[in-house]
């Protein structure tokens, strides 16, 4: 039972459908979570256009807390960019 659910884990990890934004979706939770969830802040965006989106949570998260890394940053707005 342990064994199958680590390879589904492993398998969800390395699946290249999707994997980037659920990734940036878990980061968020573990980073940005204290203050609003993941959908708290997709709801924010919702005036903004999804094709600006990226642009747009690019300039903000630069002072936005807590810093990401670069990587983390392209997750989560990879993940944010999608329409819910
Ligand atoms: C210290 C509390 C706090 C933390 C931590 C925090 N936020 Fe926020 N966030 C807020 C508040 C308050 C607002 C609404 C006011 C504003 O826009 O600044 C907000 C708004 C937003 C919005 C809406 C943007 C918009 O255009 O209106 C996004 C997207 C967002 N946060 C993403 C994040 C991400 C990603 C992280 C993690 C890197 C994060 N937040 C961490 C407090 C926080």
């Amino acid at each position: 039972m342990r064994r199958i659910s680590l390879i589904f884990v492993i398998a969800s990890i390395f699946s290249p459908l999707g994997a980037a934004a659920d990734n940036g979706e878990e980061i968020f939770d573990r980073k940005c979570s204290q203050c609003h969830t993941f959908a708290m802040a997709q709801a924010m965006l919702e005036p903004v256009q999804e094709s600006e989106r990226p642009a747009h949570l690019k300039t903000f998260l630069e002072t936005h807390p807590p810093k990401l890394n670069d990587s983390e940053k392209a997750a989560v707005i990879q993940a944010l960019s999608r329409k819910k």
